[in-house]
């Protein structure tokens, strides 16, 4: 593959079992170096996909590239540049952390140091512990050691840190953030939107087998997604909401007709997680309407150009009519 070529090229992507399309035409590139974050709801065929990619399921149909090599036909050396992270895996429970990791690195070329890694997923106090006595956290880091002991270019981590306390969450990101700071790509799935937002460059939804939104984290679901919410109790005793790309002005404004401080004044800036559950929410509402699949094709969401909190597009500075009133 080329420098320019990305490391993922998934087009057309179809994965069917009898009647039900797993995966029902995904296309998506995943560019060298970056981190994408594979998002939908459960059953949404984040998994089928992943593990399409990583060659561990046949596809029906479509075209994929990984690495710049089809998955059906990877061969070890192949293999040994990717790092793996299944949703779930049995363990060799009789092996002991260090046991088990000394015996994944040697089937790569060049391996991480063995103890280092178990460092980074915060094991080193159970190293010498056999992995069938672990907690499901601890065995979870297991899981992402031996998906990195290869030192790979390319890491599928699906749903890594389930069952992981707030602090090894934590601890992992800092392992994700040294990860891509040494150039890896990686492709990530995750229930936690905070995770995503944390992590990821880019994100993509998945619904229903298909790709309903696409983007940038932080211009998933188009600029008017991201317009912050002004809430305030008005003196009528009614609660007052307002999108408005102009948050200050807008409270200015409430001051000056109200006389004073608002009650219970707030600014919402929407998060990843607001926003896709207005996504699913949407989408799934579209369904119930049509027939057909659940929302029409993914649109890629396009960067306002130079676009910045101070310069958005004007539909989104403008602040919009009063959205809802509510006792
Ligand atoms: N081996 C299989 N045989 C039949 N159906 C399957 C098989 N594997 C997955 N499916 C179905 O394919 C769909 C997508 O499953 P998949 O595991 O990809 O979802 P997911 O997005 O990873 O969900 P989760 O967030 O729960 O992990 C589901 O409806 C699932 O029941
Ligand atoms: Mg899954």
């Amino acid at each position: 593959m080329t420098e320019n070529e990305p490391a993922i090229r998934v087009r057309g992507l179809r994965k069917t079992y009898g009647a039900l399309a797993a995966v029902d035409g995904i296309d998506l590139d995943v560019h060298r170096g970056e981190t994408f974050a594979l998002l939908g709801p459960n059953g949404a065929g984040k998994s089928t996909t992943i593990e399409i990619l990583e060659g561990y399921r046949t596809r029906t149909s479509g075209e994929v590239a990984v690495l710049g090599v089809d998955p059906a036909r990877g061969d070890l050396d192949w293999k040994a540049r990717l790092g793996i992270v299944l949703q779930s895996t049995a363990e060799a429970a009789q092996m002991t952390v260090r046991e088990q990791l000394a015996h994944f690195a040697h089937f790569y070329p060049d391996p991480r140091s063995v103890d280092e890694v178990i460092e980074a997923v915060g094991l080193t106090a159970k190293a010498k512990t056999r992995i069938g006595k672990l907690s499901g956290g601890q065995r979870r880091r297991v899981d992402v050691a031996l998906g990195i002991i290869g030192r790979p270019e390319l890491v599928f981590l699906d749903e890594p840190t389930t069952g992981f306390d707030p602090e090894a969450r934590r601890e992992f990101w800092q392992l994700i953030e040294r990860l891509k700071r040494e150039g890896t790509t990686i492709l990530l799935t995750t229930h936690y939107l905070d995770e995503a937002a944390r992590l990821g460059d880019r994100a993509g939804v998945i619904l229903g087998g298909r790709l309903v939104a696409l983007g940038a984290i932080d211009e998933l679901g188009g600029p008017q997604a991201r317009v912050p919410i002004v809430r305030w109790r008005g003196r009528d005793g009614l609660v007052r909401e307002q999108r408005t790309g102009r948050p200050a002005e807008l409270v200015a404004s409430i001051v000056a007709e109200t006389g004073g401080e608002p009650a219970e004044l707030e600014v919402i800036r929407p998060s990843l997680e607001d926003v896709y559950l207005e996504l699913v929410g949407a989408a799934a509402a579209a369904d119930g309407e049509a027939s057909g699949p659940p929302a029409a094709s993914a649109t890629e969401a396009s960067a306002p150009s130079g676009a910045t909190e101070a310069s958005a597009p004007s539909d989104a500075t403008e602040a919009s009519d009063i959205e809802g009133v509510r006792a």
